[in-house]
């Protein structure tokens, strides 16, 4: 009989500016588009990110240390976003349109790596609120 797997999930608050624009349409069309969020200055948000890892529980009875999980999210996301422009100073969101989707999936590519390095532990759910209305959840690509 093989153990019961359990979640655990670690957040974090930053904040951000940011402008949804899309350089392969004209301004007309973002504005369109995107609506407020195309202000061409940009505009902020508060944001939380939401980070489920799931496995099974070892003999040292945690998934994975929490002060581990903290420290990887603080490195690869909080450090990198928090008081920047999501659009101009992040490098892992060069070439994307910062919605809260896009920020999901590649908040996802840069923990899932250090995350799955921990034995009988993976990232299971990315989770980002751009405010507390509403969120997406990521849950990784596709199984090969
Ligand atoms: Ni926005």
């Amino acid at each position: 009989m093989s153990s019961p797997e359990l979640e655990l999930t670690h957040r974090q608050e930053f904040s951000a500016a940011h402008r949804l624009h899309d350089p392969t349409l004209g301004d007309e069309e973002n504005a369109q588009l995107y609506g407020p969020c195309n202000n061409p200055n940009g505009h902020g948000h508060t944001y939380v990110y939401e980070v489920t890892v799931r496995g099974q529980v070892p003999p040292s009875g945690m998934i994975i240390d929490l002060n581990v999980l903290r420290a990887i999210m603080r490195e690869e996301i909080f450090d990198q976003v928090d008081h920047k422009h999501l659009d101009l100073d992040v490098p892992f969101m060069e070439g994307r349109i910062s919605t809260a989707e896009n920020l999901a999936i590649a908040f996802w590519e840069c923990l899932a790596p250090r995350i799955n390095d921990h034995p009988g532990c993976r990232l299971h759910r990315l989770r980002v609120h751009e405010g507390p209305d509403s969120h997406v959840d990521y849950f990784g690509p596709p199984e090969q």
